[in-house]
């Protein structure tokens, strides 16, 4: 039986319980803490802390999201990072409401209930969960297995919760996708079974005052969607606005569904934009358009969703712009092929 560790966690005076054998994050989640975290596979730096005190082992990383000269200071990816002794962790990103607000970590069984195209390349995915439930919070994700493999693929929850146990994804669909390739080419049909692990994710709305700047592209309109059904089913008032960047008009969608939101919730703007096309609406890259039309950012809450270039871009932005980085929240979309180009061999 592998060996058990306590880790302290400041500012915010919490300890708990790791086995060796699991990443300090995965320890952290089965107990229902919420730390801060994104991909959970060493490529964002979501999760860096600073090691206090104590020695851990570090599975493989993304050296982009832990660069050497960190690690020699002391930093460490909790997603990564498995403790050999008692340890600690100073948090640098943390929430403290989120974080003591975690929904305790479950795997289910899901039937497959639709497939559906909302543009050429990316789908809606619908299950329901046939066994227990998944619980969750707006703006979260979940770990889906690749079906007859140890593999999994985060998808971020379009729906509000709800006790009928339906789940609704957008998913974008990659050549060679080994999940998402199963919604173009027919490996994956309705009434099939799926496992799902979560919910993940800190990509929850904060209740402030403050003016709300939502920006996203491609499928990242998911969990921002789910957060914008969530202020209009409690007929929240804050002042929003909605970037959402395409390429061309084809690769809009959800229109009528945003259109709606607007004319529901009281102070919220849809402004959809697109790179490589002429039309009656915005031009440019979504970062440009937000620049262009945003006077002043420097008291928002943002929250940011989609590839990781356009999460960066935004955030640099944003930063550039005034915009405190506690109140700059983001969900990088990042895949396997992130891992591999940046991975140390
Ligand atoms: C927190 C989080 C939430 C997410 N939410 C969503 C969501 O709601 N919707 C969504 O669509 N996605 C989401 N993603 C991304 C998703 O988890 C998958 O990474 C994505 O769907 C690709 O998985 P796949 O199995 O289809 O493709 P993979 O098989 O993982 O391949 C991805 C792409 O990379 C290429 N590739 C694979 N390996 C290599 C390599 N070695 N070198 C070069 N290229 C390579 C493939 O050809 C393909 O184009 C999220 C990711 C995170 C981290
Ligand atoms: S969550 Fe640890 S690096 Fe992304």
């Amino acid at each position: 039986m592998s060996q058990k560790h306590i880790v302290r966690l400041e500012p915010v005076d919490i300890e708990f319980e790791v086995d060796e054998d699991e990443t300090i994050l995965d320890g952290a989640f089965r107990q229902g803490l919420m730390l801060m975290h994104g991909c959970k596979e060493g490529q964002c730096s979501a999760c860096k802390s600073f090691l206090l005190d104590g020695e851990v082992d570090l599975d493989r990383y993304s050296t982009f999201a832990l660069p050497d000269h960190e690690l020699e200071e002391g930093w460490t990816l909790l997603c990564k990072a498995h403790a050999l002794t008692d340890l600690e962790v100073e948090l640098i990103n943390y929430d403290e409401e989120t974080l003591r607000d975690g929904v305790p970590l479950r795997t289910v069984r899901a039937s497959v209930e639709a497939i559906e195209s909302l543009t050429c390349d990316i789908r809606r995915l619908v299950v329901h969960v046939e066994e227990g439930e998944m619980p969750f919070r707006c703006g979260q994700y979940v770990d889906i297995r690749i079906p007859g493999t140890d593999e999994y693929r985060s998808f971020s929850m379009a729906n509000l919760p709800s006790s009928d146990g339906r789940l609704e994804f957008m998913i974008k669909l990659y050549p060679g996708g080994r999940f998402s390739g199963l919604l173009a080419d027919g490996g994956l049909q309705v009434g099939d079974e799926l496992e799902l692990r979560g919910p993940y994710g800190v990509f929850t709305l904060r209740e402030t005052d403050r003016p709300l700047l939502f920006i996203g592209g491609g499928a990242g309109m998911a969990p921002i969607l789910s957060l914008l059904r969530s202020m209009a089913d409690q007929g929240v008032a804050r002042p929003a606005v909605y970037y959402y960047g395409a390429r061309e008009e084809q690769d809009l969608f959800h229109l009528d569904e945003l259109r709606a939101l607007a004319a529901a919730l009281p102070n919220f703007r849809f402004v959809p934009a697109l790179s490589d096309a002429d039309w009656t609406g915005e031009t440019g890259l979504i970062t440009d358009v937000v620049d262009r039309c945003e006077v002043d950012v420097a008291d928002v809450d943002a929250y940011l969703c989609g590839p990781p270039p356009m999460v960066d871009a935004a955030t640099e932005l944003l930063l550039r712009r005034g915009a405190p980085e506690a109140q700059i929240h983001f969900d990088k979309f990042t895949t396997t092929a992130d891992a591999e180009e940046n991975s140390p061999t």
